[in-house]
C-alpha cells in the first residue's frame, strides 16, 4: 500500500510563559502605549503592534515576537499568530535586508513579469522565495501592486520600481548593494509612524531624551 504523503507546515513552537523574553525597546513600548489610546481596546491595535514587532525583531516575526505582542495586548498566542499568518506583509521567516517583490498578476505577467523574475533569479543566483547567501536580497512574487499602468512593477520596501527592464534592475541592485538602509525594517517603521500623530511622536522623543 502506498504511504500517504502528509505535509506538515513548520510552525514555530510558542515559548512557554516562563520563557517569555521581552525585547521591545523603550521607544517601541512608548509607541505601543500611544497607539493604545487610538482604539477602544488593546486588541484593536494588533496590526500596528505586529509592525512594531517586525521592526524590533529585525524584519520578521519569530515565535518570541508573536508571544511578546500577545503578552502586551493581553491576548492568546494563537490569536496573534492567526492574524500574523493571515497577512502576507508580516514575514514569518528570516528575510533579506531587501525584499524584491515582483508583481506577477495579469497586467504585469502580460508585460513580461516572468522574464523579469527569471532575470533576477539568474542575476542573484537564487530561486523565487530564496534569500541570497549574503542576506541582502529575498525574491518573492506578489499579487497586483495597483500600478498596472506602469507594468511590470516590483516593490522594494516603500519604493515602487516601474516599467522594469534588465538595465533598470542592474542599476537598482547596484544601488541597493551599496545602500545603508534596511528596507524591510524601515517599511515596518514607516507603517508604525503613520499611525502616530505629530504630537505623539514629539512626546515620545521628549520622553526618550529624558531617560
Ligand atoms: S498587475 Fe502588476 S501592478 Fe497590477
Amino acid at each position: 500500500m502506498q504511504e500517504p504523503v502528509i505535509r506538515i507546515t513548520e510552525r514555530p513552537k510558542p515559548p512557554r510563559p516562563e520563557e517569555l523574553n521581552l525585547r521591545f525597546s523603550e521607544r517601541a513600548v512608548k509607541e505601543l502605549e500611544a497607539l493604545f489610546t487610538h482604539y477602544p481596546d488593546k486588541k484593536s491595535a494588533m496590526l500596528p503592534a505586529l509592525w512594531i514587532a517586525q521592526r524590533e525583531y529585525g524584519g520578521h516575526l519569530t515565535a518570541d515576537a508573536i508571544a511578546e505582542v500577545a503578552y502586551r495586548l493581553g491576548r492568546s498566542y494563537a490569536e496573534v499568530e492567526g492574524v500574523a499568518t493571515f497577512y502576507t506583509m508580516y514575514n514569518k521567516s528570516p528575510v533579506g535586508k531587501y525584499m524584491l517583490e515582483v508583481c506577477t498578476n495579469l497586467t504585469c505577467m502580460i508585460c513580461g513579469a516572468y522574464r523579469i523574475l527569471e532575470y533576477l533569479e539568474q542575476k542573484l543566483g537564487i530561486k523565487l522565495g530564496e534569500t541570497t547567501p549574503d542576506g541582502l536580497f529575498t525574491l518573492t512574487e506578489v499579487e497586483c501592486l495597483n500600478n498596472c499602468g506602469d507594468a511590470p512593477v516590483m516593490q522594494v520596501g516603500d519604493i515602487y520600481c516601474r516599467r522594469l527592464t534588465p538595465e533598470k534592475i542592474d542599476e537598482l541592485i547596484e544601488q541597493l548593494r551599496t545602500g545603508e538602509e534596511h528596507s524591510v525594517v524601515q517599511l515596518a517603521d514607516a507603517e508604525v509612524q503613520i499611525h502616530l500623530s505629530e504630537r505623539e511622536r514629539e512626546t515620545i522623543e521628549e520622553a526618550l531624551r529624558r531617560v
